[in-house]
């Protein structure tokens, strides 16, 4: 796993955006894994700064997760972030832009669809990921074991008082999720995960230097043969920086 710290969280967005951009301009078809969250919200602002560096025809994404249940046009919903922040201005129509659907009636097999989709598209090229503060990836909250699949998940109260500030209040809010599984995304030829702010310093320590625990799901990346964890210096602000190169 290769550390990358920076002083200038922008020079980490751009980082992380640049890396999306070059993946499509290698391979215009290749499948992009994307995060939605505060933390990727300047990520696609420059992206679509720099929209006219790639074509944007044959490009596919998948995101790695969305709340359950909530309606898919609903203001909070994950499809609707992306929609707004990424697909509508990029111009990527609905086959573009695989996002599970939190109305789906039946979700185990709106879960085993969505995998068979991600591997019929020849699986992610590159995956994008943000951190809990709980060191959840995607909506793998911690637990006893590591759940391989596309999944649904309730959410812990942290992640309940995290996201509240997305909904009129925590009471507001679903109490679950999809979320692909720690084998989806481990299955990404390369990952990129982006932590900002001071809230991420304990969950980033532990995933660099403690165990390897379903605990902290994050854990896994360290196996990874292509992880590369970004942290501005509030994230990084436990880790020793000579573990990793400066930005
Ligand atoms: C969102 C996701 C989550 C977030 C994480 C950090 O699609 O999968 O794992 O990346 O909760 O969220 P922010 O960026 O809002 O701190």
């Amino acid at each position: 796993m290769q550390l990358i710290f920076s002083n200038d969280t922008d020079k980490l967005y751009r980082y992380v955006a640049d890396r999306l951009l070059e993946t499509v301009a290698l391979k215009p078809d290749a499948l992009l894994g994307l995060a939605t969250g505060g933390t990727f919200e300047p990520v696609y602002g420059r992206i679509l700064e720099q929209r006219s560096r790639v074509n944007w025809q044959l490009a596919r994404t998948v995101n790695l997760d969305e709340y359950y249940p909530i309606g898919r046009h609903g203001e909070q919903s994950f499809y609707t972030y992306m929609k707004k922040r990424l697909f509508d201005p990029l111009g990527l129509t609905e086959e573009q832009s695989l996002v599970l659907n939190g109305e789906a009636a039946d979700p185990g097999q709106e879960c085993m669809d969505f995998e068979e989709r991600i591997d019929a598209l020849g699986g992610i090229e590159l995956q994008v990921l943000g951190i809990g503060r709980n060191g959840h990836i995607g909506f793998n909250e911690p637990s006893d074991a590591f759940e391989p699949h596309t999944h649904y998940t309730a959410l812990t109260d942290t992640t309940l008082t995290d996201n509240a500030r997305y909904f009129e209040g925590v009471d507001q809010m679903p109490t679950g999720a999809l979320t692909m599984g720690i084998e989806t995304i481990m299955k990404a030829r390369g990952i990129l995960l982006l932590a900002v702010g001071r809230s991420k310093a304990q969950a980033v320590n532990a995933l660099v230097n403690g165990k390897i625990t379903p605990d902290l799901p994050a854990s896994i990346l360290r196996v990874h043969p292509n992880c590369t964890v970004l942290m501005d210096s509030e994230a990084g602000a436990l880790l020793d920086w000579s573990l990793g190169q400066q930005l």
